[in-house]
């Protein structure tokens, strides 16, 4: 286990490192400095993006990124200044300058102002001084030693650091310690460090200054930033080269959608996977699932999909449904789907042990030796839901095939989305039950493709990611019309390439409903944009004050879904009597009114990287008011939600940062930066808008497919803002074949009057004949039918 690694290292092995550089070669992207045996390579990705990779032996392996989707030869060629003095050699390129110095070799990276970020800094003291060795240059910054190497970094005394992936606690991560590998957190909470995603990439923050670095391996790694020694961040991974990205921001958006060309930005997702979601372990027969679906439809209360935990299966075989419990799926799916409801069924990587069975999925697996063997070649097994079970290996290209393709029985009768879970991989090492105590594919255990030659030391973080681009795959072959929906529990850097992320097994703690909104917002910052926390907590039973407020928040989830556990109480939005149903109606039904708004930044997400939910830092990032504030978001960049996050709390300080805003319910103005009371009672969740707000509204529906959009309102703020609104069937793959539009709206003040200018509709996607309402807050409201010309409104 990594662990072990962890503790040899503490017996404090001195560090081998990288010296002074003796020769320095250049070709057009690639700079290569030789430093004695070692080399550092550098290459020239873009203006903002930077590869720094080091390998003590004098080559670079070539090494396959599971991560990385534009490999360096992809990338358009740079301009960039080379300039060598006797100190150092300097690379310039519009955007950034990166010093290597030659004594020792060390990288220093400068904003064009010259402000210096990611400076190298000289490795920890040695403990040993009294042992010199002539491989360790206490100045150095990059080391290596056992199965391990590291480089050392200067933080800056204002500096602040985001993302890392999947996190638990607050926003900003600074005198933490996070570790790069995937895990079955179970009760996870404020200080856990492993996480069930692992993504090595952060951004670091302070005023007029940002970058992002993205640590390219997948084999175990960590971040200490600044806990063994304040002011120095060390990355090391367990692996024998180093390899890192830069990029340069100096804004959080600039970044991610540098990073996001480097990894993958998230497909556009079906209009009604950003419906609400409805999910329990279990609803477990037919019978409980039409009565839960009529349930919403009697009560009037939105919901687009069902979620089918392990339950529908044969004794938890996968790819199965009990014919006890599940008799007819089909016919439940064809009924459920003309009532408007889209079913998600939970498929596990556990593939139930059963030699003796009839079971096409084991039988066809061993056959075709799809499972995870041990390096001394015996088939790996451990237990999990439906007991002993063994494991694809999801790195190989013909066992992801073979998996997809037994995806095709579930679209087949309509399921419209899969649910991967356990996929970190969780095993235990006995029957589920008796213990606890969990084991993993031992680390030499050799997985992907044969030629590769690698083992689950590296493959570990990776399984999560192939599973869910396994259920993708599969999706797509069977709904080859239709967009589908994924949600994996597990994941590594680029998992929003193929799945939704939801953060696990949370629970009904007020703790934790706090914690989602940091938890979404650094996804968001590590560029994974579809996101979401089980809605009422999974463990534990939510109270009725709970489950409000958490619905509430839940509304501002990129994917809104509720669950709870096995022999927890209820959570459907009715269980808590009459007001908090009530409460659940009206957010869901203000989720529902700005779809159109959310899925344009799904869009934006898509073509962009730009988290969907994102925290204050993201718009005003010079602002450090906003560096610590984790319990205010905004959805998108015009919606601000301060939501409550305790019980019998009715008033809470807000903080509006620089400009005008305007309060959603009560159209109150107000200047920022300064900080107000909001009163908040148990039916309020504070909302802001900014001035110049455009944001596109659609009539209440109770489910996304109800009925075309037929009216459409702009709810318009005073003030001076520009906003694009995308559109197209919501369903469909046509919108890559140029089958979609956008709309550009501009607002400004034009003395005491507003001014409304539509430009005409670009694109080939026509809406359905359509009445938009131009309601322009606190001034009134104009409507004209839909045509896609332009037209100005002066109101
Ligand atoms: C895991 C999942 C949870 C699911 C349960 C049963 O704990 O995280 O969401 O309900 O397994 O499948």
């Amino acid at each position: 286990m990594p662990q072990y690694f962890g503790q040899l290292q503490t017996l404090e092995q001195l560090w081998s490192t990288l010296g002074d550089v003796q020769s320095v070669h250049q070709d057009s992207r690639h700079i290569r400095f030789e430093c004695n045996g070692p080399i550092l390579v550098l290459s020239i990705l873009a203006d903002n993006l930077i590869r720094v990779r080091v390998s003590p032996t004098e080559t670079l392996k070539p090494r396959k990124s599971y991560a990385v989707t534009q490999p360096d030869e992809e990338w358009s060629a740079v301009d960039y200044q080379l300039n060598e003095t006797e100190e150092a050699v300097e690379i310039t390129t519009s955007r950034m300058r990166v010093r290597v110095q030659r004594h020792p070799c060390q990288v220093q990276c400068f904003t064009p102002e010259g402000q210096p970020f990611a400076q190298d800094t000289p490795i920890a003291p040695n403990p040993h001084e009294e042992f010199p060795s002539p491989n360790h240059n206490p100045q150095a910054s990059v080391g290596w030693r056992l199965n391990s190497i590291a480089t050392w970094k200067h933080i800056e005394a204002d500096e602040h650091f985001y993302g890392f992936g999947e996190r638990t606690g607050l926003l900003d991560k600074r005198s933490e310690i996070k570790t790069n590998w995937t895990v079955d957190c179970l009760d996870y909470g404020n200080l856990t460090d492993n996480m069930y995603q692992a993504i090595p990439f952060f951004m670091a923050l302070r005023p007029q200054v940002g970058y992002g670095l993205f640590f390219n391996t997948s084999f175990w790694s960590q971040f200490d930033i600044g806990v063994s020694q304040p002011g120095v961040l060390r990355l090391e991974a367990q692996t024998n080269e180093l390899d890192y990205y830069l990029i340069y921001g100096p804004e959080p958006a600039q970044i991610l959608q540098t990073y996001t060309q480097l990894t993958g930005r998230m497909p556009l997702p079906p209009k009604w996977a950003l419906g609400y979601h409805q999910c329990r372990w279990s609803y477990e027969s037919e019978d409980i699932v039409r009565k839960l679906a009529q349930e919403f439809r009697d009560r009037q209360i939105p919901c687009d999909v069902i979620h089918l935990d392990i339950d529908y299966m044969r004794g938890y075989r996968v790819f199965t449904w009990s014919p006890k419990r599940f008799p007819n799926p089909k016919q439940l799916l064809g009924d459920l789907a003309e009532d408007g409801f889209k079913v998600v069924t939970i498929i596990d990587p556990g593939v139930k042990y059963e030699p003796e069975g009839d079971y096409s999925v084991f039988d066809e697996g061993v056959q075709r030796d799809y499972f995870v063997r041990k390096a001394d070649g015996q088939l790996f097994h451990g237990y999990v839901w439906p007991d002993k079970a063994v494991f694809p290996d999801f790195l190989r290209g013909e066992v992801r095939d073979w998996w997809a393709q037994q995806h095709k029985d579930l679209t087949e009768i309509g399921v419209a989305g899969i649910w991967n879970d356990m996929n970190e991989p969780a095993i235990a090492l006995r029957p589920f039950g008796d213990s606890h105590e969990k084991i993993d594919f031992p680390l030499d255990s050799p997985v992907g493709e044969p030629d590769e030659g690698i083992t689950h030391a590296e493959g570990h973080n990776l399984y999560g990611l192939m599973m869910a681009k396994t259920a993708l795959q599969g999706l797509k072959q069977g709904r080859s019309q239709e967009r589908s929906f994924v949600l994996t529990r597990s994941g590594f850097a680029g998992i929003q390439r193929y799945s939704a992320v939801w953060t696990g097994d949370n629970q009904s703690l007020w703790d934790h409903l706090e914690m989602s909104m940091p938890m979404l917002c650094n996804l968001g910052l590590s560029g994974v944009a579809f996101v979401g926390a089980d809605i009422g907590g999974f463990a534990g039973n939510a109270t009725a004050e709970m489950f409000a407020r958490w619905m509430q928040l839940g509304m501002l989830y990129p994917m809104m879904r509720a669950h709870s556990a096995l022999s927890t109480a209820q959570h459907e939005p009715w269980v808590f009597g009459e007001e908090v149903e009530q409460i659940c109606r009206e957010y869901l039904n203000l989720r529902y009114q700005l779809l159109p708004y959310i899925y344009t930044l799904c869009w934006e997400a898509s073509t962009t990287g730009a988290p969907i939910l994102r925290p204050l830092l993201y718009h005003f990032p010079n602002d450090t008011h906003t560096y610590t504030l984790h319990d205010q978001v905004m959805l998108g960049p015009w919606l601000m939600a301060a939501p409550v996050y305790h019980p019998g709390v009715e008033y809470r300080a807000v903080y509006l940062p620089a400009g005008e805003w305007y309060d959603w319910h009560s159209g109150e103005s107000y200047q920022g930066p300064t900080h107000i009371l909001a009163h908040a009672p148990i039916e309020r969740m504070p909302l802001y808008v900014r001035a110049g707000a455009i944001i596109p509204m659609a009539p209440v529906k109770q489910y996304v497919d109800k009925q075309p959009l037929e009216s459409l309102t702009l709810r318009v703020w005073p003030g001076e803002g520009e906003w694009t609104m995308y559109e197209d069937d919501g369903h469909s793959f046509e919108y890559q074949q140029g089958a979609f539009s956008t709309t550009t709206y501009r607002v400004s003040r034009e003395g005491e009057k507003v001014r409304f200018e539509v430009s005409a509709r670009q694109g080939e996607w026509k809406p359905p004949q359509r009445e938009v309402v131009v309601e322009v807050v606190g001034v009134g409201e104009q409507r004209f039918s839909d045509d896609g010309s332009d037209r100005t409104i002066v109101s």
